[in-house]
């Protein structure tokens, strides 16, 4: 089977740091987001991984080159020269996408976390005999995805509609989709979006088909739904491999801390914390709700809270960083400093606290 990984997009809303890489190379729970993809379609048989692209495919693929070979499975690009949309990359990449065997493929955003269940769209698939299958999850706020209106007992979609003003339901698009080739004939080779163009156009038809998605769901692509996707990924982990999970009188509820990260004394760490790959945690540190990424250190008795601390930055000692602060890569927090909201550029120094949320250029 094949997939393609809608990577396009600029991913503005995860600035800064998406100013250091693209939207599916940020790490999410230690790994780039997209590796989480990746590793699941192997897991259901992928061989062929179609990233639809429209900037910096160089990046990409370097990175991606090294798990090619330890995952075994072909990763490709198809580049835009201009941003097709969410369908248009569809039509690029058709040549890619179609074989002899005629099977579904898979398409997904990248920025969406779950469990994938794969295995159980291609039976949902298989058993419905429409053209094109999609996963939905419930939400407060339908509002910013697509909201689908489908029968319960079948699975029908009766409307599909992107970001409606109005409310028509509270099952969205979970952007997860399997398709028959036949879609790609409804898809021209131009800017076009497969929410507005193409789904109501199948669903019309009564051949699109919808499935609630079992587990959780996030989309990640903002901060605040990042670090609620961290907590949600983390209560997944617990049931299902809680060995991965770190344990230990200083840790209180989720955490993962990457076996290469180094936690000093007396620190108190959790819930929904991860710590990526060559960190330095030094005494009496305090961190919650937080992602702090590769190579970062932390030092002695600075508190962080629903933040996420970019790579290679640092983080000084007696420091109080909260509510929101998101820290580009390479920045430098001086002791003692307060930060309550501040969304930090790469490569800054921050010698000076920042009293109410806001971007430090
Ligand atoms: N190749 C390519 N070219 N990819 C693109 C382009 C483009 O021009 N524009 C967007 N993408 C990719 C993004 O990188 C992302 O993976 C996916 O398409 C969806 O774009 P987003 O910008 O993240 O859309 P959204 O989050 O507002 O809405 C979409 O996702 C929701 C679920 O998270 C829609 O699919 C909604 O219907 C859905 O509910
Ligand atoms: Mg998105």
């Amino acid at each position: 089977m094949k997939a393609l990984i809608l990577v396009g997009g600029f991913g503005t809303r995860l600035r800064p740091l998406t100013l250091s890489v693209p939207k599916p190379l940020v790490d999410f729970a230690n790994k780039p987001m997209i590796l989480h993809q990746i590793e699941a379609l192997k897991a259901v048989g992928v061989t062929e991984v179609v990233l639809a692209i429209n900037y910096q495919p160089e990046v990409m693929l370097n990175f991606l080159k090294e798990f090619e070979a330890k995952l075994g499975i072909t990763i490709t690009c198809s580049q835009e020269t201009e941003p097709l949309g969410t369908a248009g990359p569809l039509a690029l990449a058709r040549d890619k996408l179609l074989d002899e065997s005629g099977e579904p493929f898979f398409v997904l955003n990248s920025d969406v976390i779950s469990e994938y269940p794969f295995k159980e769209i291609i039976e949902f698939h298989k058993a419905h005999g429409g053209e094109a299958s999609i996963m939905v999850t419930k939400v407060d706020e339908p509002s910013k995805y697509g909201v689908v209106v489908m029968e319960e007992s079948t699975g029908q979609v009766d409307k599909f509609v992107e970001k409606p003003k109005l409310f028509v339901g509270n099952k969205i698009n979970a952007g997860i989709y399997l398709l028959n080739p036949s879609v790609l004939d409804r898809i021209e080779l131009r800017p076009t979006s497969i929410e507005k163009e193409v789904f109501p156009k199948i669903a019309a038809e009564k051949k699109l088909y919808a499935m609630v998605l079992p587990g959780f769901w996030m989309d990640i692509g903002q901060p605040r739904d990042y670090i609620t996707g961290l907590r949600l990924y983390l209560d997944s982990l617990r049931k299902k491999a809680s060995t991965k999970l770190a344990t230990g009188s200083h840790i209180v509820g989720n955490v993962l801390v990457h076996e290469t990260a180094k936690i000093g004394e007396g620190c108190l760490i959790g819930p929904d914390v991860a710590i990526g790959p060559g960190c330095v945690v030094e005494s009496g540190v305090r961190l919650s709700r937080c992602t702090v990424m590769r190579g970062v250190r932390i030092k002695k008795h600075a508190c962080i809270s629903s933040s996420i601390i970019g790579w290679h930055s640092t983080v000084g000692q007696w420091a109080r960083v909260e509510n929101m602060t998101i820290l580009g890569e390479d920045v430098h927090v001086c002791d003692e400093i307060y930060s309550n909201g501040g969304v930090v550029l790469p490569h800054k120094e921050i010698k000076s606290s920042i009293l109410k949320p806001e971007i430090v250029m």
